[in-house]
């Protein structure tokens, strides 16, 4: 290991993050029925300019009056760039700063950006007597906060997590989308031509770089990695596989923006039975080997070492995290 020892974030479910508009209390009532890990309430692009007031009041109100217990809730603020965002800081951390676990912090640009709501945060937290400190997620949603994305997941003690923000990342990178998240049906691989002069289309996944880069950044600072929203909400397979590819290069959750999305988070970030058995395998069979002073053994025919043994930990404490 480096000398530099990562801190990990706290510990949280994020499997599903479901979005749900401050300007609609129905959803809000709904929202805290739900079974998403964590409610982000937003203030931000779901909520049209003469409902912005309106949404603040309706948040704060349903953060007091309903039941939020085994939910992690956020608060999705404007960007920094409007002038709703200090006052949805403000308004929302005075009067109800004690009763939410997380900031969303849209388009962050800069690890500037995070010390300003820090320095917010911090001052509304001492001026209310606070005991618990919120913490804060950040959306990787343009090229600048992709180009600073090492430096916004370092810029603060408070950070739990980044997002990707796909829809607002393809519009800031001008990148040619037909799904918000989904792949697009041009970015291809042409095959060979076959026997009978037949070319195949494989298509690419558009977001795999964006994604990865988000990845490093957010592991090399102890946060979560959580993918951003998938546009077609009848599309349960496509939203299904854009999850898996997700999770496979290192994300713990996705957005739900519809309710039905969120069992299916929860299904593909939970590891699976066969893979929890494999895990539990690989601990016992690693316990052995060191008994027997081996570094290294093989299991059903595979190699495995000590690396193997932080994989099966990892697997065994989410497993563990979601049963408790
Ligand atoms: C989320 O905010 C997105 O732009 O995808
Ligand atoms: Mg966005």
């Amino acid at each position: 290991m480096s000398f530099t020892v990562v801190e990990p974030a706290p510990a949280r479910l994020n499997r599903s993050e479901q979005a749900v508009p401050g300007s609609n209390t129905r959803f809000l009532e709904k929202a805290a029925q739900g079974n998403a890990d964590i409610v982000f309430l937003d203030l931000e692009d779901a909520v049209a300019p003469d409902q912005k007031e309106q949404a603040r009041k309706n948040i704060i109100q349903a953060l007091h009056d309903l039941d939020w217990s085994g939910k992690t809730v956020s608060i999705r603020i404007n960007g920094l760039d409007t002038h709703y965002c200090y006052r949805d800081v403000v308004d929302i951390m005075e009067q109800a700063g004690d009763r939410i676990d997380l900031i969303m912090i849209p388009k962050a640009g800069t690890a500037a950006d995070i010390y300003a709501i820090d320095m917010l945060c911090t001052q509304i937290e001492a001026a209310k007597g606070y005991k618990k400190r919120v913490g804060f997620e950040m959306i990787i949603e343009t090229a600048l906060g992709m180009q600073n994305v090492h430096e916004i997941a370092a810029a603060s003690k408070r950070n739990e997590s980044l997002h990707f923000g796909v829809a607002d990342y393809a519009a800031s990178t001008k990148a040619r989308t037909t799904n918000i998240g989904g792949p697009n049906p041009d970015y291809v691989v042409l095959t060979d031509a076959d026997a009978n002069g037949v070319r195949e289309r494989h298509w690419g996944d558009m977001w795999h770089y964006a994604i990865a880069r988000m990845v490093v950044a957010a592991r090399a600072n102890g946060l979560r990695a959580i993918d951003g929203p998938f546009g077609d909400i009848k599309d349960a397979d496509g939203y299904r596989a854009q999850a898996l590819r997700a999770a496979i290069l290192g994300c713990e959750g996705k957005w739900a923006i519809h309710p039905s999305q969120v069992d299916i988070a929860n299904e593909v970030f939970s590891p699976s039975e066969k893979a929890l058995a494999t895990a539990r395998a690989i601990l016992v069979a690693m316990e052995d080997a060191k008994k027997n002073g081996l570094g290294a053994v093989t299991l059903d025919g595979k190699l495995i070492d000590i690396a193997s043994i932080k994989q099966a930990e990892v697997l065994v404490k989410t497993a563990e995290q979601i049963a408790s």
